[in-house]
């Protein structure tokens, strides 16, 4: 028995834009991106990165369109409307999966940025030195209790947004919020690339030396280009699904893509710079932005607003990236398993929580779960291993094997082309010939060596 329910959608071109760029804009693009990209030789990597999300994030991010719009279903109704009957609905349930684990450190993550913006609004960062930076940081991580707390608030932010439904929660909070962290960013960026000596940090971003290019940062880079645009686990099938009738996703996909691309260059450009202007170590990771950001900015003019500025940017990055990330279970059980929309984000926030909770306590050595590894990690690298090293990949491949290999292209045609109002036999030919060959040639690379199978 089905109950035939009116489906919400997006209401314009431009909340579906804004949606889908406030998913693909992370915690990804404020650390990831510009330490990997530092880390792997600069310019170089960025070319290649470009490449991945050329070759493989776009034609992804298409079919997950695609799987969202024709069907106007969850991740897994809509594979299973798609084919009947056969085992291609467990990618759905790979991302409803996939999700949940993403959310149990990202939240944790999150619950670190939270802070640090109360932080920074009650003054504790004014005029530190970077040995009370680091001592900093250790507090809150290890808390036990407040980053557990802050965790807490993190998801319960997300699942109140969430129960307000797709417009008034997804489309209103996003369409306010993305183009305030950009004013936010360029804000952040005048002052890092007005400082004596920002030139050096511009230079190590943008520098191209083909030279320290190594296999590893190919792999990085394609790897990052997946997890940045927020593919392989429904998240584009479930947000396609609200898009509107006429929007044409080859345009949203590539203004996604650019502009999230954008977001972590200028990310790269407001953090470097400063990094560079005051002496620091540019491949600290996930510590560059927790350590030397408050302490930088705590020595400029203007510094504390500043640091509100720039944290509460990443708190809004991260916030709306879980929005899509928590939405995938919601849609899934509140239209698979017949809950509401509030009991489906209160059950998928506690079991987030619950489990969340080994990640964040995992984070401290010295503790009991610290202790706890599998195969030399502990819970929070683990989370993040098993979603983003092995089922996103084998989400992108199975999507690009199901589009490429098992449906018809007639029906790819008509629903990318909104019904035969668009020309798009050439892109179509483009799409097919990536979507087939290259993009699971690459993936099945990149699996293959995140597991040690392919050592280069
Ligand atoms: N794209 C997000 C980021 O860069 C992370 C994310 C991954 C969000 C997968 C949704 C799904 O932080």
């Amino acid at each position: 028995m089905s109950v035939v329910k009116k489906r919400e959608t997006f209401s314009s071109g431009l909340a579906v834009f804004f949606a889908t760029l406030g998913s693909a804009v992370g915690l990804g693009n404020i650390w990831k991106f510009p330490y990997l990209t530092g880390q792997n030789g600069g310019g170089a990597f960025l070319l290649v990165y470009f490449c991945c999300i050329l070759f493989v994030g776009l034609p992804i991010m298409l079919s997950e369109f695609y799987i969202g719009r024709k069907t106007r279903k969850n991740a897994v109704g809509a594979l299973e409307q798609l084919k009947p009957g056969t085992s291609w609905k467990n990618i759905g349930l790979m991302g409803v999966s996939a999700a949940c684990i993403i959310m149990f450190f990202y939240s944790c993550v999150a619950g670190w940025v939270y802070f640090y913006l109360f932080k920074a609004i009650v003054g504790d960062f004014v005029g530190v030195t970077l040995e009370v930076a680091k001592a900093q940081f250790g507090a809150v991580i290890m808390g036990p209790l407040s980053p557990i707390i802050w965790q807490f608030i993190v998801l319960a932010v997300v699942a109140g947004i969430l129960t307000m439904g797709v417009k008034q929660g997804i489309e209103k909070i996003t369409k306010t919020l993305m183009p305030l962290l950009f004013v936010l960013i360029v804000i952040c960026d005048i002052r890092a690339l007005t400082l004596p000596g920002a030139a050096e940090g511009v230079k190590f971003l943008f520098h191209v030396d083909f030279g320290q290019l190594s296999a590893a940062a190919i792999l990085a880079a394609l790897g990052l280009a997946f997890f940045k645009l927020s593919l392989g686990m429904g998240t584009m099938m479930t947000y396609g699904s609200y898009f509107t009738e006429d929007n044409n996703m080859f345009t949203t996909a590539l203004k996604v893509a650019l502009s999230d691309t954008l977001v972590s260059m200028l990310a790269g450009l407001a953090i470097f710079p400063t990094v560079f202007s005051f002496g620091m170590e540019p491949t600290a990771g996930p510590g560059l932005l927790f350590m030397t950001i408050p302490l930088v900015f705590s020595q400029m003019p203007l510094g504390n607003i500043l640091l509100i500025a720039f944290f509460f940017l990443t708190a809004i990055a991260a916030t709306t990236a879980m929005l899509s990330l928590v939405e995938v279970p919601i849609a899934y059980l509140s239209e698979e398993r017949g809950m509401s929309r509030k009991s489906a984000a209160i059950l998928t926030a506690t079991i987030m929580f619950v489990v969340g909770i080994l990640a964040t306590l995992s984070v401290d050595k010295a503790s009991v779960l610290g202790h706890i590894t599998f195969f030399g990690m502990g819970f929070f690298d683990l989370f993040d291993y098993i979603s983003s090293n092995i089922l996103l990949p084998i989400g992108g491949l199975l999507i690009a094997l199901m589009m490429g290999y098992s449906i018809k292209r007639e029906e790819v045609v008509t629903e990318l082309s909104n019904n035969g109002k668009m020309k798009v036999a050439a892109l179509v030919n483009v799409y097919f010939f990536l979507i087939r060959y290259v993009t699971p040639l690459l993936l099945i690379v990149v699996f293959l060596s995140s597991i040690g199978v392919l050592k280069f």
